[in-house]
């Protein structure tokens, strides 16, 4: 192993060892603060050599926190934990009910969002396998997701399509609507939270990603959902100045009209 990593390995090590056993008052990864259980999680991961060290926060968002985490062989990969204190558990049994492959427990918060972060895992893997451009999952445990690190090798992440615009709008736009439809037709996801904040754009190729609130198609909320994003997409991609008819692009996507005809209106 390079001596950098093993170094680090150690520090990780040693650092979550020693977390687990202090005070309340300490219990920070870099500048976060986790609970006991988070630490613990994030320990076996790292015991398990998922990850040997976690450094620079990508994103403090208000329910998730994603780190570049380094792998055992030194690729970065991305690591998503959830805070428990903060999740919106009443946005998540929303979304988790009438979904057959979760049995809703709503009395334990903590369940809820385990449930909630293996959605994501089991989300990305289906996706996946529907040949779309999403972060491979590596793991998930609890409340913490490991998964493929989307951006360049010196460990910077790829900006998301809020931040660097597309240079060909049309192009990407096109690319966008042929995912959106093998998550439909072959994943048989709706997203449910599509716009540019959840859109990496990877040196101009669409990596589409947040897929923890994503729904089967046969949840009954599921075609509100994808006309929703359907609607947040197109109105994203008019402030690039391409436009589309969101009732064609919902017949796109559901299958629903010929795939060679252009919907994109030039
Ligand atoms: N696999 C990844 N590779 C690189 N960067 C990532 C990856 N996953 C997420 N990110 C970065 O982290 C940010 C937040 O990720 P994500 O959208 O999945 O979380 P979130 O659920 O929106 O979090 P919150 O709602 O709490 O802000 C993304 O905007 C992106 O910048
Ligand atoms: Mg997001």
């Amino acid at each position: 192993m390079d001596p950098k990593v093993s170094k680090a390995d150690a520090d990780l090590r040693k650092m979550l060892a020693e977390k687990r056993i202090k005070s309340v008052e300490d219990r920070r990864v870099g500048s976060e603060v986790f609970d006991q259980k988070t630490l613990k999680t994030l320990y076996k991961l790292a015991n398990s050599n998922y990850i040997n060290i976690l450094n620079g926060a990508i994103s403090t968002g208000k329910e998730a926190n994603v780190f570049k985490g380094i792998h055992e062989d030194g690729h970065i990969v991305a690591v998503k934990i959830y805070r428990i204190a903060t999740s919106d558990f009443k946005k998540m049994q929303y979304y988790i009910q009438g979904d057959p492959r979760f049995r809703v427990r709503t009395t334990n918060k903590r369940h809820l969002v385990d449930d909630w972060v293996n959605k994501e895992f089991r989300n990305l893997n289906r996706c996946l396998e529907a040949n779309m451009d999403v972060p491979k999952p590596v793991v998930v445990k609890n409340n913490v997701l490991i998964m493929e690190f989307i951006g360049d090798e010196d460990g910077n992440p790829a900006p998301t399509l809020k931040d660097h615009g597309p240079e060909d709008p049309e192009a990407m736009l096109e690319i966008l609507i042929e995912a959106m439809k093998k998550m439909y037709q072959d994943a048989q996801l709706v997203h449910g939270d599509l716009s540019v904040f959840n859109i990496l754009n990877h040196h101009e190729k669409p990596v589409i990603i947040d897929v923890s609130q994503s729904m089967v198609v046969d949840h009954p909320i599921s075609m509100e959902l994808l006309e929703r994003d359907i609607e947040n997409l197109l109105r994203d991609f008019k402030k690039f100045g391409v436009s589309a008819s969101s009732e064609d692009v919902k017949k796109e996507i559901t299958g629903k009209i010929e795939s060679n005809s252009s919907i994109l209106k030039r």
